[in-house]
């Protein structure tokens, strides 16, 4: 059997379940690999829930998972004059923009559902409550496809037998299709490159370990896991030739937010002369920031370090401080693949013409 053949499809991150009255249906991620769970949400506030406590995480998913969320923290309101339930619109929107502050693609799709307001003044409540339920379906579906493109274009910068190094989770389980990073690995593989992955356990909720890895098995594609603190070692004896990872938003420079420990990464990768790729859709770009110092950083709780999966790790009361993202500056960024190319060089210019 070829490369190509090997690499398997697995199921969708999330899927919504009948009419707009229906549910959304998500892989529970805090329990993978352990367990694989699908849990139903049929409110709003588990919605939010699913999103902070990262149930459903990764930049594209998190905005596909908060459109649902509107439709579900609407539907009780179904019975409404439309002014309230215009109202009641922004009000759940609002709620939900308050679940997580880093990926933009949260706010890029809750903007884009609350475009669909005034977009229908001549709708009764549950017309309109549909047409949102289809806007949020078109999010998911132009999600997928956008991984499809991202992997299209990325996968000619992958070389048969290269090790590449990736960070956090930017595959399926982040997006509504086949990632970001990984899209474009399962793209190569696909075109029957054999690449040996290295996958950043991603300390501290172990995105890498407990979901890129998982992934990647899942689909056939041959990788190895190991600790944050070996990504400079394992670059040093030469066994990584490329580094590919998502991001949570970019600025109109080409800076990148992504998980904490990217920044190290591109700083080694830079050291060692590898290029370091970002794969995002262009739903990741944030053109209102100049630069990647005004991105919001998401602080988590200090139990994530001190009490992980549930065991004590550091002594009570120790002072922590747990920032969840950290910010690549572009000049450490060899190319931005994003759904409609490459961005490269990285330019603010570059960067307006493709996503502007
Ligand atoms: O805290 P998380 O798990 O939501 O962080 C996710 C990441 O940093 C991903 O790399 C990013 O969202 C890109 S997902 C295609």
């Amino acid at each position: 059997m070829s490369a190509a053949q090997q690499v398997r499809e697995y199921p969708a991150t999330m899927t919504w379940q009948g009419t707009a009255s229906g549910t959304l249906r998500l892989i529970d991620q805090t329990l993978l690999p352990v367990e694989y769970l699908e849990i139903e949400l049929t409110d709003v506030a588990q919605v939010f829930e699913a999103i902070r406590s990262l149930r459903v995480r990764g930049a594209p998913a998190i905005g596909c998972a908060a459109a649902y969320g509107l439709v579900i923290g609407l539907q009780e309101s179904v019975a409404l004059p439309r002014a309230e339930f215009d109202a009641k619109v922004t009000a759940v929107a609002d709620y939900l923009a308050t679940s997580r502050p880093t990926a933009v693609n949260l706010f890029w799709a809750l903007d884009r559902m609350r475009r669909v307001v005034p977009q229908s003044a001549g709708l009764s409540t549950p017309e309109l409550l549909d047409r949102l339920l289809e806007e949020a379906r078109a999010i998911e579906v132009e999600d997928r496809e956008m991984c499809a493109a991202i992997g299209r274009h990325g996968a000619a910068l992958l070389k048969d037998g290269q090790g590449v190094l990736t960070h956090c989770n930017a595959g399926g389980l982040a997006t509504a299709g086949d990632g970001t990073a990984l899209a474009v690995i399962f793209a190569a593989a696909a075109q029957g490159k054999t690449l040996q992955v290295y996958a950043d356990e991603t300390r501290p909720l172990l995105q890498g370990a407990r979901l890129t890895a998982w992934e990647l098995q899942q689909r056939g594609v041959p990788v190895t896991l190991i600790c944050d603190n070996m990504a400079g070692w394992v670059m040093h004896e030469g066994r990584v030739q490329a580094v590919i990872v998502g991001a949570d938003r970019i600025t109109a420079n080409g800076d990148a937010a992504n998980k904490i420990g990217t920044y190290s990464v591109a700083l080694l990768a830079k050291a060692h002369g590898i290029p370091f790729y970002v794969a995002a859709p262009t739903s990741t770009f944030d053109l209102t920031l100049a630069t990647g110092a005004e991105i919001p950083i998401e602080q988590r709780s200090s139990r994530e370090i001190t009490h992980g999966f549930g065991k004590q790790t550091a002594p009570d009361g120790v002072n922590v401080y747990n920032p969840a993202f950290d910010v690549t500056p572009a000049e450490l960024i060899a190319a931005i693949i994003t759904e409609r190319g490459l961005i490269q060089p990285i330019t603010v210019a570059r960067v307006r013409e493709m996503v502007g």
